[in-house]
């Protein structure tokens, strides 16, 4: 039987939770190692699913990894083994598709199997394979397999149709080592982003513009290796602050970016937390009763899509009726039947979901669905009257570092039962 976490609400969290490391910088931080025989060297990589399979990825390809004595992460691909992304590894994580640029610009050649639809959506690639044939690529796709061939690529103009967080990474990633200069245009804005733009530049590419709509690369025959640190994880302190502030909480995380939170900020304010910000201090104290408020996701710098579920856990007892628009994902609202099995009142219509507050969740068995929907659920839990058991949390741990140790340490009644 799967893991699952069984939670005795209404214990109002108080008191410091250090922030982990961004899931979503150290994946493709990971396969930026690609680029270079020499060692990249990241430090405050988190301990995620996610991060062992992009490991395992990785090794398969001829990476030698290694955890250096004081925690750091020795990613080095001497020589590349293997030209080949497996279905079996990439149905189990979509980001294994970060491999594509980076490989296909080191050694001309990359077999990646198409990632395939998940939980929140069909989620094409289509806008990655578009610029890798800008860039000069040929492609093809075979039996389920991208097939990506180029004897060098070539400097160019991308303009992508929409924004996309790892078509914008993978791009930035290949374009690196092509000849020439590549403007990438409508680029995301993450700081996810920025961050992979970092150490690019301290492997030796020239980056410019990352954090804009348009980011210039300036290629390089080679890359060398560098060592690098990961940001903060804006998702999961997001996360614990929506715990404090839907339990009646007071909570304040340490070692958290602010200046990437303030969508999250914003909006738990207007629910009617008092928000303090103090270096990479971040103080949430929650109110009696969160307040209504609508939402509409849009990439950075606007409200995340990955905060999406968790707000809706605590709008649905919030004092009023909330309105949240998706608008990245078209099956993102996974998580409203399980919160309404919690007496919730939330209703869906396509990229639209109403909600109705009520004064409290009741507990529940209840199951997730995909990362986000987990999360929300457990934060409900919090919240509720009497016991949720929420089974398969293994959705949670590939983006969560031992979240109910976290959150127990806040003073939450919270168990993993195997
Ligand atoms: C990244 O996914 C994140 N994952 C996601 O986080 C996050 O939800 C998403 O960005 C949006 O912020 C990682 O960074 C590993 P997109 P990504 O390409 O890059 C469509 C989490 O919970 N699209 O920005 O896959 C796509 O279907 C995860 O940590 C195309 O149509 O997302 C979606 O509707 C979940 N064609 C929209 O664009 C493409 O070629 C944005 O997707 C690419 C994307």
């Amino acid at each position: 039987m799967p893991a699952r976490l069984v939670i005795e609400g209404g214990a109002p969290l108080r008191g410091e939770v250090p922030v982990s490391a961004a899931k979503n910088a150290a994946l493709p931080a990971l396969c930026a190692a690609l680029l270079t025989s020499e060692a990249v060297v990241l430090d405050n990589v988190p301990d995620l699913a996610d991060v062992a399979t992009t490991r395992r990825l990785l090794a398969r390809l001829g990476a030698e990894i290694a955890d250096d004595p004081d925690g750091a992460t020795r990613v080095r691909v001497a020589n590349v083994a293997s030209h080949e992304a497996a279905y079996e590894l990439v149905s189990t994580m979509r980001a294994s598709v970060l491999v594509l640029g980076p490989l296909l610009a080191r050694t001309g050649v990359a077999r990646v199997a198409l990632p395939g639809g998940c939980a929140i959506g069909v989620r094409p690639i289509d806008q990655h394979l578009k610029g890798l044939q800008k860039l000069g690529a040929d492609i093809a796709i075979q039996s389920g397999y991208v097939e990506a061939r180029a004897s060098r690529l070539k400097g160019a103009r991308i303009t992508t149709d929409l924004v996309t967080v790892t078509g914008t990474e993978n791009l930035m990633m290949a374009a690196a080592l092509a000849e020439g200069t590549t403007m990438l245009e409508n680029a995301a804005r993450e700081p996810e982003v920025v961050d992979l733009a970092r150490l690019l530049v301290a492997m030796g590419a020239r980056v410019e513009g990352a954090g804009t709509e348009r980011i210039e690369i300036e290629g390089r025959p080679e890359l060398g290796g560098a060592r690098h640190r990961i940001i903060p994880d804006r998702i999961e302190a997001g996360t614990l602050l929506v715990a404090s502030a839907i339990t009646g909480g007071d909570v304040t995380l340490t070692g958290a970016a602010p200046r990437h939170l303030t969508a999250t900020l914003a909006k738990l304010e207007e629910c009617g937390a008092a928000i303090t910000v103090d270096g990479d201090r971040v103080r949430c104290q929650g109110p009696a009763r969160p307040s209504a408020a609508d939402v509409i996701t849009s990439p950075f710098p606007g409200f995340p899509t990955d905060m999406q579920a968790q707000v809706m856990a605590l709008l649905g007892v919030a004092d009023g009726l909330s309105k949240i628009s998706e608008t990245i994902f078209e099956n993102r609202f996974m998580h409203a039947a399980e919160l309404n099995r919690m007496g919730a009142r939330i209703e869906t219509d396509g990229s639209t979901a109403v909600v109705r507050g009520v004064d409290a969740y009741q507990g529940a068995p209840v199951m997730a669905t995909d990362l986000r929907a987990s999360a929300s659920l457990v934060l409900a839990g919090l919240a509720a009257r009497g016991t949720t058991e929420v089974s398969r949390v293994y959705h949670l741990d590939r983006g969560y570092e031992r979240l109910e140790v976290k959150l127990g340490a806040l003073g939450a009644r919270i168990r993993r039962v195997a």
